[in-house]
């Protein structure tokens, strides 16, 4: 595969160029005009939702010290609730003071609870304030610890459940098997904070190479009831959605899962045992199976490793500055990922799954997601970066049936860069002239930074 040439980058005037790109590149994506199913409601563990649309969990980083909800992030939610999703999937939220990705990510706890109150209290009004009572969205938050990527843990403190030498610099401190007891607790108890705060679902974060997913890969973990065997490395996650179940009966259990990661065997979950990196969704399958048996009511299917195979996950047309350019076309990523989501979605055909990876396709995504619903190959179409963007996307749709180009992601990473320098984050170019003048100033002090 080559480097993506740059009068490859989106050009497409029309749903119809775009779809003789793919044919071109030999991807197959459904294209399906009519619109309707994506404003048709949908069932999840017995609540029903307005529509098929689903804001993505997206990180602003620009939580309190203390892990509650802060001002910018209200203005998101607010924003997108007025705009129309149907299914709202709020951000990672850490379950643990020491196990938070950045020190402004949120943080559910005792203390930080009643904020969090406050937020679903304000979501779900400006929702009612656009389109009254009937338009109830619903409302997902994602639990996670971010394991060996815990930013919080302190000088020397942070582990691994496992040495991964393609994220690792040098092997970290190990996580005991009572530690990882703890965090099922833990899990279970940060669940109950969300169901007390008017949470409609948790998801218990499985991707993306934080804890929970780290041990989905967790091969060369020795000796441990949570590494070697598919059934060790997938207790943890399997316990965790046991557990809040049985002990927090009322609230519906979502789960995003890495369909596949990208790191080679023996480092990675969903990737063939004789290939490197090549995708083998054989656990992935068996893993949605058992999810779904166990009650789990919604998926979200994802992929690869922010840092080490970003293009897997997030398709894109301009790389994070100082990091390389996706090795392929964007098309061939879309194409793939909605593909991960679709083979999951006909594993457990009962389970709705959140299909990841629309945004790149800009105002050409609606036909995109409607071919998918049609199809069965997922049950909502979620938009990410296209959230942050056009947090209106749903509303326009529902008034006039089209997108509007100008207020669509343009896949430019710049969101990703506010992270990656610390700053909170959000749509440089279409949430402007807030996030332009913060993505201005962390691109230069990072430059500054010698
Ligand atoms: C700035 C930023 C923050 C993100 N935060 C989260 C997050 O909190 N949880 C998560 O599961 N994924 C997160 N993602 C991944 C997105 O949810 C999504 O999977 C990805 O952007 C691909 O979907 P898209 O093509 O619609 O953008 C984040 C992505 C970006 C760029």
């Amino acid at each position: 595969m080559t480097g993506q040439p740059l009068s490859d980058r989106f050009q497409y005037k029309t749903a119809d160029a775009l779809r003789r790109k793919a044919e071109a590149l030999g991807v197959d994506l459904p294209f399906e005009n009519d619109l309707r199913i994506l404003l048709e409601p949908a069932d999840v563990g017995g609540r029903r939702v307005p529509n098929r649309l689903a804001a993505q969990p997206m990180e602003g980083c620009d939580g309190t010290p203390d892990g509650a909800p802060g001002d910018l992030t209200t203005r998101r939610y607010e924003r997108i609730a007025s705009g129309g999703s149907g299914l709202i999937w709020f951000e990672a939220t850490s379950i643990a003071a020491d196990g938070r990705a950045n020190p402004r990510q949120l943080f559910l706890s005792a203390d930080t609870a009643p904020a969090f109150r406050r937020l679903v209290d304000l979501t779900r009004e400006a929702a009612r304030r656009r389109f009254g009572n009937r338009h109830e969205p619903y409302l997902v938050v994602q639990l996670t610890h971010s394991g060996r990527f815990s930013r919080t843990a302190g000088e020397g403190r942070r582990k691994a459940t496992c040495f991964n030498p393609h994220v690792d610099r040098e092997p970290l401190p190990a996580w005991t098997d009572e530690e990882l007891d703890g965090v099922r607790e833990t899990f279970v108890y940060a669940a109950r904070l969300a169901a007390d705060a008017g949470f409609d679902a948790v998801d218990i974060k499985a991707c993306h190479g934080y804890l929970v997913h780290e041990l989905l890969g967790a091969h060369t973990r020795a000796n441990s009831r949570y590494g070697g065997p598919f059934e060790h490395r997938t207790r943890l996650l399997m316990d965790i959605v046991s557990a809040v179940r049985t002990q927090v009966p009322g609230l519906t259990v979502a789960v995003r899962l890495n369909a596949t990661d990208g790191v080679p065997y023996p480092y990675g979950f969903g990737v063939s045992s004789d290939a490197g990196g090549a995708i083998d969704l054989a656990e992935p399958r068996r893993l949605a199976r058992m999810l779904a048996d166990a009650g789990c009511a919604l998926l979200n299917i994802s992929a690869g490793l922010p840092t080490f195979v970003p293009h897997l996950g997030r398709p894109f047309d301009r790389p994070v500055a100082g990091t390389a350019p996706a090795p392929e076309h964007p098309l061939v990523g879309v194409a793939r990922l909605l593909g991960l989501g679709a083979a999951i979605q006909s594993e457990v055909p009962a389970v709705p799954v959140v299909a990841t990876g629309l945004s790149w396709l800009r105002q050409f995504w609606p036909p995109v997601a409607a071919g998918l619903l049609t199809r069965g190959m997922a049950g909502f179409a979620g938009l990410g970066r296209g959230a942050f963007a056009y947090p209106d996307a749903a509303a326009d749709l529902m008034a006039r049936g089209v997108l509007d180009q100008t207020k669509c992601c343009i896949a430019c990473s710049r969101c990703t860069e506010l992270m990656r320098t610390g700053s909170t984050a959000g749509c440089a170019v279409r949430d402007h002239p807030l996030y332009a003048s913060l993505h201005r100033a962390a691109m230069a002090s990072a430059r500054s930074v010698p």
